[in-house]
């Protein structure tokens, strides 16, 4: 880490403080650091899987950088090391909406939080695409899949995986999607979802991904998920698409 510091030292300037926060993720270290004018988060990783994610997410941030219909954090800069890549960011305000939820006093507060989650994804979804691509995002994930099951990087099986080719869900229109929509992937500010962060799987894709991954924590909750769908209301999945993504091609992400 120390030498990433050197890296970003021209944006840096003078660091006061560095500290990995408290909450932490799966694929990676993150720490604070303070300087004189700014608060900034250093995301590390060191699996060469988590790598190549870190990297997709500097490339979505940096392109993001001037467009800010979509709110995500700032990029300042990335650089890999032999054994590390490094993505520097802007800190920003907020708790994940998992330990907003966990912190919500009421049932009524959870499904404020929820709603306003569901409104979030809408506003994505119905977002003028950013990026342009031509080719199938669903084909792309089926692909990548296979690379992380033959070389051992996944949970998912080839057996499920070739249940997922063989069975691919009716065609939908593409839109504007995060890519690993969970309640950990978003921060609440005032009782409120604000901003995407862990944004490496964020392209034009499959809706029916982030709505799946969303809802997967309060799925047997009638009134959470109903509370989801008066912010979130162009689509709903169905038992089998909600299956097909959560608990089919998610195995291998
Ligand atoms: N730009 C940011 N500003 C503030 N906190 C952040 C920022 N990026 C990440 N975090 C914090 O770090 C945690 C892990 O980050 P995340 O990008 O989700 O990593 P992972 O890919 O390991 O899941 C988040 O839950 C959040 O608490
Ligand atoms: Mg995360």
């Amino acid at each position: 880490m120390r030498n990433s510091n050197v890296f970003f030292k021209d944006v840096l300037g003078e660091i006061k403080k560095i500290e990995k926060i408290p909450e932490q993720g799966c694929t990676s270290e993150v720490s604070m650091i303070v300087t004189g004018d700014g608060t900034y988060i250093l995301k590390s990783a060191f699996k060469e899987k988590y790598r190549e994610w870190l990297k997709l997410e500097a490339e979505v941030l940096e392109s993001l950088y001037f467009q800010r219909p979509i709110p995500v954090p700032r990029f300042y800069g990335f650089t890999e090391e032999e054994h590390a890549s490094h993505l520097l960011m802007s800190f920003e305000e907020g708790i994940t909406l998992t330990a907003a939820l966990r912190n919500a006093g009421t049932n009524q507060e959870k499904r404020r939080l929820i709603r306003s989650f569901g409104l979030f994804i809408f506003q994505l979804h119905n977002q003028e695409p950013v990026f342009k691509t031509d080719s199938d995002w669903l084909e792309t994930q089926l692909k990548r899949a296979r690379k992380y099951a033959e070389s051992g990087q996944a949970d998912g099986s080839l057996e499920l995986l070739e249940q997922l080719i063989a069975n691919k869900p009716e065609h939908v229109k593409q839109t504007m999607i995060h890519g690993d929509c969970t309640t950990d992937n978003v921060l609440v500010v005032d009782g409120e979802v604000r901003i995407f962060i862990d944004v490496a799987g964020m392209t034009l894709g499959d809706p029916r991904y982030d709505e799946a991954l969303a809802i997967r924590k309060f799925r047997h909750n009638p009134e959470l998920v109903s509370a989801f769908y008066e912010g979130y209301t162009r689509h709903r999945v169905t038992d089998d698409e909600f299956r097909y993504f959560e608990k089919g091609l998610y195995e291998f992400f």
